[in-house]
């Protein structure tokens, strides 16, 4: 496995492999790598004959005051896990080699990122979608493959796709989850033993709110008020900034479920210092 420093090394690599007709799949993180990183490289390793990680902190995605300096990093171990899990380059530049000094153009999708986590975090989007949209252009791969676990970016990232023509298929993959159904997360690392054990309550309550829905009761309404009075009486966590129920493709909000198409349930809620977010899709048409 060989990492990558500079876009022109990328470039000349990807435009080598494209002649020789291979299959190139890529797969962008932040690092830090977990299982739901490692599934996305086994999926991508098993439809794709070369695969390329990003690892890339990427700074316009934090707002001020977020977590950018103690964003966990630790490139030897990530190195190792990806080469285990069948990653053939990692590109993992210096933010100076991705935005150089008079850098001006961004990516905005409309709409998609003004609702959930977008309300919360102004121009993270934008910054997602920007950077995606770089890599995408040093890495053209055949093949990109994102987590459903960020359910919001993948659904902006596959606007963004769709608006602007880019022909790069998008793999979406299932969210691997801890025993207890914690969502893996970079930031887990952050939390302490007792709020680790809490956060579970997570999955707990969207599940809860998944199986009324499934027994066929109809109004979201409730169901999200149920759902937000188990969240607050956990004194873990600190702050929830919304429990909601939506259309899985227009993100909108559902009123009556009985109408509705496939639906995701998605919250975000601070334990302790730290942001966890989390989702389950109900698939009407199965
Ligand atoms: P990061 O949080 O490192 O996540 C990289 C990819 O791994 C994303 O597609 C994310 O959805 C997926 N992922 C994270 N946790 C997962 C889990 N528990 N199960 C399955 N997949 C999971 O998301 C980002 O980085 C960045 O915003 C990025 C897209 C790289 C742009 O900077």
């Amino acid at each position: 496995m060989k990492i990558i420093k500079k876009i022109e090394q990328c470039r000349g690599i990807l435009e080598d492999l494209k002649k020789q007709g291979l299959i190139i799949g890529l797969v962008p993180t932040m690092g830090y790598l977990h299982e739901g990183h490692l599934s996305l490289a086994r999926k991508a390793r098993s439809q794709c004959q070369k695969v390329f990680m990003t690892i890339f902190v990427n700074p316009v995605q934090f707002g001020p005051g977020e977590d950018l300096e103690k964003y966990p990093r630790d490139l030897k171990r990530d190195a190792a896990l990806a080469e285990d899990n069948g990653i053939d380059y990692i590109f993992n530049p210096e933010a100076g080699e991705i935005y150089k000094k008079d850098h001006s153009t961004y990516v905005q999708v409309e709409g998609l990122p003004d609702m959930m986590c977008g309300a919360y975090r102004p121009g993270h989007f934008k910054g997602v979608a920007t950077v995606v949209l770089k890599l995408f252009n040093i890495l053209p791969a055949h093949k990109a493959y994102f987590g459903m676990k960020d359910f919001q970016q993948l659904a902006i990232i596959k606007k963004m796709v769709k608006d602007l023509d880019i022909n790069i298929g998008i793999v979406e993959c299932p969210t691997v989850r801890e025993e207890d159904g914690l969502a893996l997360s970079s930031r887990n690392k952050y939390l302490a033993p007792d709020e680790r054990k809490n956060a579970s309550i997570i999955y707990r309550v969207l599940k809860t709110a998944q199986k009324k829905i499934l027994s066929g009761k109809k109004q979201a309404g409730v169901i999200k008020r149920e759902a937000l009075r188990e969240l607050q009486d956990n004194n873990y966590i600190k702050n929830i900034d919304y429990f909601d129920i939506r259309d899985a493709a227009s993100l909108e909000e559902i009123k009556d479920i009985k109408t509705a198409g496939d639906i995701v349930i998605a919250t975000a809620v601070t334990i302790g210092q730290t942001r966890l977010i989390d989702n389950v899709v109900i698939n009407k048409k199965k």
